[in-house]
């Protein structure tokens, strides 16, 4: 049994998943179309995760015995820039997010919803690894700058990034 303060926390985390994988799903749409297609397969498989980090979500508030009420998601950007410009733009978003779960596994101490504040750790956890990977990712195309044997390079190891493992 979660409270209603925390069950209105929760909607709304699982309101940012699911904008954050529209996003990602825009951001591959976009490097489809400048022709950066290793980077879109990359964002492509960042879309499917964050779906996975909503269903994980939406999976413990069904187990908490909430009515999950979906609420409508924003529209994101459809342009992005340079593919440095999807990347930091990307981490961005992802800063954001791992504040929003700062703040909620605050809360949820504050509440002693230890359930609740188990569940937000996975989410910590994973916003380090994902900050990392965007990171590197950062790093690499600031190495290259506009060259193209270069981008091609990098474009390239995007594309082998292999499928995510389903969040449990
Ligand atoms: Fe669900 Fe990228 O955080």
């Amino acid at each position: 049994m979660i409270s209603q303060a925390m069950e209105k926390e929760l909607l709304s985390q699982l309101n940012a998943e699911f904008y954050s994988a529209y996003l990602y799903l825009a951001m591959s749409a976009y490097c489809s179309k400048i022709e950066f297609n290793g980077a879109a397969r990359w964002l492509k498989l960042q879309y499917d995760e964050e779906i996975g980090h909503a269903t994980k979500i939406y999976n413990y508030l069904v187990d908490q015995g909430v009515h999950v009420v979906l609420d409508a998601i924003n529209q994101p950007p459809s342009e992005f820039g340079t593919v440095l410009d999807v990347f930091t733009s990307s981490l961005e978003h992802e800063q954001k997010m791992s504040e929003l779960l700062n703040v909620l596994s605050d809360k949820a101490l504050r509440e002693k919803d230890h359930a609740t504040y188990n569940l937000l750790q996975w989410f910590v956890n994973e916003q380090v690894e994902e900050e990392a990977t965007v990171g590197e990712i950062i790093s690499k195309l600031k190495l290259v700058k506009e060259d193209g044997y270069g981008l091609l390079m990098v474009d390239n190891e995007l594309g082998s990034r292999p499928a995510p493992i389903p969040a449990a």
